[in-house]
């Protein structure tokens, strides 16, 4: 009898779960984002039709780049020009036509710019702050910390890149603020030992800085190497205020010798892009054929 009863709660259960699990895929977030889109498009495309089309999870695979990336499930009208003016995951990708255009989303997908999770399918998991993320998303001007990872070339006094405004700024704050009389920053061709290396600090996990950085007086709710890199730069003095106070003077520290230049928060975010901007080429370990060829910008567009 006990057995009995036993085996009918139990398969009650499983029916429950398997009712969770069914309700749950059927109402899964993205199918809404990709049902709306297809919506969207047939009006565009004149054909009713389009509006039923099956949903399903897209995926840009690239086993050389080590990415499988269905930011596109949501996103699905990126490549899309006729785009351009509905809300977001709708819109069309800015300058499609122009530069990304070397850069196709089928062979180079969207975290190796925006970096992120690639797997995931929800805002939460590809959008929110996740702490174990090796790289949080990345989106602009943040993003533009991605192009150094392929076009090394960047840095080089006499370029200028349109496409990077905010990289670009930083750069030439770097070089008339002097960074480089206190910090070694290889990209500048600065050798200085009052700070810590620059370097490849851009290459760094999320994970590998929070655990070496101390995030207390950081006030952005966000614990992210963006959120503290911005705030350090407004304040130095504030985030790393030494211990002065230790009780044994042994402990005792003084605040950072970082200057506070009183930067405004254009300036600000022009420097955390750029100090996000330096790699480690053997970090990031791009394959050749995804490299660029080391044409110059503007001989570049000359030709185009
Ligand atoms: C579940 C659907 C979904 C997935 C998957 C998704 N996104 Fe989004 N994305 C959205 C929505 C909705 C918005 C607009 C609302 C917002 O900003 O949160 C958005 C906005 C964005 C923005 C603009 C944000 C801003 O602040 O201007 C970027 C950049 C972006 N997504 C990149 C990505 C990348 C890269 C991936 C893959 C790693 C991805 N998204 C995966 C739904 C999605
Ligand atoms: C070559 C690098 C690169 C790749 C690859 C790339 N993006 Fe972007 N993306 C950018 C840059 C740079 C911007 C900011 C452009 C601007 O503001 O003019 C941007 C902007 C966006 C925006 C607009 C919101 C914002 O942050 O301004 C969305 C959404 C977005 N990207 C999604 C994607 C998705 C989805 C993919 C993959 C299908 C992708 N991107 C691939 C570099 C890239
Ligand atoms: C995965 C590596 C990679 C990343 C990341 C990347 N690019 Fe590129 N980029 C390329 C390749 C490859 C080409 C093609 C060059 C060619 O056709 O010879 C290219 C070409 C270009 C060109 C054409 C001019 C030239 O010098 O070849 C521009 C402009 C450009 N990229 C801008 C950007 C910007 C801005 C970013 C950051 C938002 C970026 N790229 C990120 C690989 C990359
Ligand atoms: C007078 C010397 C000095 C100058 C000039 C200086 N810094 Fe620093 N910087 C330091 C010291 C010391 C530290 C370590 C203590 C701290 O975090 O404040 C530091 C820390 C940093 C960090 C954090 C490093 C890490 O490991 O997290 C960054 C990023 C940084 N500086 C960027 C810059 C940039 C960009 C400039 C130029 C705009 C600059 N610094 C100019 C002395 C300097």
């Amino acid at each position: 009898m006990l057995k009995n009863i036993l085996f009918a709660g139990f398969s009650f259960l499983i029916l429950f779960l398997l009712g969770i699990f069914v309700y749950r895929d059927a109402t899964a977030e993205w199918k809404t984002y990709q049902s709306t889109y297809y919506q969207k498009l047939a009006k565009v495309v004149n054909n009713p039709e389009m509006a039923n089309s099956p949903l399903k999870v897209e995926q840009i695979w690239n086993g050389q780049l080590n990415r499988a990336d269905r930011c596109t499930t949501c996103h699905m009208g990126v490549g899309n020009p006729a785009f351009a003016n509905e809300p977001q995951p709708y819109t069309t990708h800015p300058d499609l036509t122009g530069y990304m255009s070397k850069h196709p989303f089928e062979k180079v997908g969207c975290t190796v710019c925006h970096d992120g999770d690639g797997q995931a399918v929800t805002v939460e998991k590809t959008h929110g702050v996740v702490h174990h993320l090796d790289r949080q998303l990345k989106t602009a001007p943040y993003v533009q910390a991605a192009c150094s990872r392929c076009h090394y070339e960047l840095y080089s006094e006499d370029l200028y890149w349109p496409e990077a405004p905010q990289l670009m700024e930083g750069i030439r704050l770097a070089r008339e603020l002097g960074c480089g009389a206190c910090h070694t920053i290889n990209q500048l061709g600065t050798i200085a030992t009052l700070a810590p290396e620059l370097s490849g600090i851009g290459s760094k996990t999320e994970l590998a800085f929070y655990l070496v950085h101390d995030f207390s007086k950081i006030e952005s709710p966000e614990h992210t190497f963006r959120a503290w890199e911005w705030e350090h730069f407004k304040d130095p003095q504030k985030i790393v205020p030494g211990t002065m106070d230790a009780a044994d003077p042994k402990d005792r520290t003084p605040p950072t010798i970082m200057p506070n230049w009183g930067l405004s928060d254009e300036e600000t975010t022009a420097l955390t892009v750029f100090v996000m901007s330096l790699r480690d080429k053997k970090v990031e370990n791009i394959p050749r054929p995804f490299l660029p060829r080391t044409v110059g910008h503007d001989q570049f567009f000359q030709y185009r």
